[in-house]
């Protein structure tokens, strides 16, 4: 195994993933990570429920993709730290990879994620799909089958270009019939100037970050085919296909705090 260094600001620098941690209650994170989050609930009050209902979110689509289709083995792409709900995941998904850039994050991944059979985790960089695709936890999933992948709350820490690139090299080396589950902030339903706020407070804390509005997020899905009826929902708004809005599922997604948007993309029809 591969050593990592890390070096010493890396723990007095917020961190995305642990930032995140801190917003929905948990304890795997420092001063500087719960310094940054209170300064953002400041400005945006639902942020802590915007990240419990992404959370919540991987769940129900992992459910739905094996349960409804069949595709029972998906990566999780940008799968920050353990949380309560990576424990939700039904017993129907046989085979997942953890995937983070983060090397901490994959250690904690590392530990307590991989002890449910068929898991496994990876530190890669998920920009790079060919070395993605190629890594041996990758490798082992059966690429004669459809893989789900799951890119919850990552593209906002992406910029455009890259974001295009990677979902398109996704899309181009994915076996047909492969789904991607998408989340992404959006300034789409805040009030006023409250996203750019946040965008701001995130990059004076050296974190960039890129909520995107609609058109533009449905221009980085480029290849990739939405479901006709649904398309861009709200991720507290989102249902598997062919089911009702019916009930909310908690006060958050009543109040609609997810100010993110939700996807379920198919490879659709190949060309080539
Ligand atoms: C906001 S967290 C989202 C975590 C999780 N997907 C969720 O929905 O709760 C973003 C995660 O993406 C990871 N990440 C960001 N850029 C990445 C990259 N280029 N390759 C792999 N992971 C990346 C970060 O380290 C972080 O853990």
């Amino acid at each position: 195994m591969n050593r990592v260094m890390i070096p010493p600001e890396y723990f007095v620098r917020p961190v995305v993933a642990r930032v995140q941690d801190f917003l929905d209650g948990g304890t795997d994170n420092y001063a500087a990570d719960r310094e940054l989050a209170r300064d953002l609930v400041a400005v945006a009050q639902w942020l802590r429920g915007s990240v419990r209902i992404n959370r919540v979110h991987g769940a129900r689509v992992l459910g739905h993709l094996a349960r409804e289709l069949g595709i029972d083995q998906a990566i999780d792409l940008g799968c920050g730290l353990p949380h309560d709900e990576h424990m939700h995941v039904p017993d129907a998904v046989r085979r997942i990879v953890y995937v983070d850039s983060d090397p901490v994050v994959e250690a904690h991944a590392r530990m307590s994620l991989t002890e449910r059979t068929g898991t496994a985790s990876l530190l890669a960089d998920l920009t790079d799909v060919t070395a993605l695709l190629s890594a041996a936890p990758i490798r082992r999933l059966d690429h004669d089958r459809p893989i789900a992948v799951l890119l919850h709350d990552v593209p906002p820490w992406l910029d455009d270009d890259t974001a295009r690139t990677t979902l398109q090299a996704l899309h181009a080396r994915l076996p047909p019939g492969s789904v991607l589950s998408l989340t992404h902030a959006t300034g789409d339903f805040a009030a006023d100037t409250q996203m750019q706020h946040l965008a701001e407070l995130y990059r004076e804390a050296g974190i960039p970050f890129w909520p995107r509005n609609r058109t533009t997020l449905a221009m980085l899905l480029g290849p990739w085919t939405l479901p006709g009826d649904r398309g861009l929902v709200t991720t507290a708004a989102w249902r598997p296909p062919g089911v009702a809005f019916s009930q909310p599922l908690s006060v958050h997604t009543w109040l609609d705090h997810s100010h993110a948007y939700a996807a379920l993309a198919t490879t659709g029809e190949r060309t080539t």
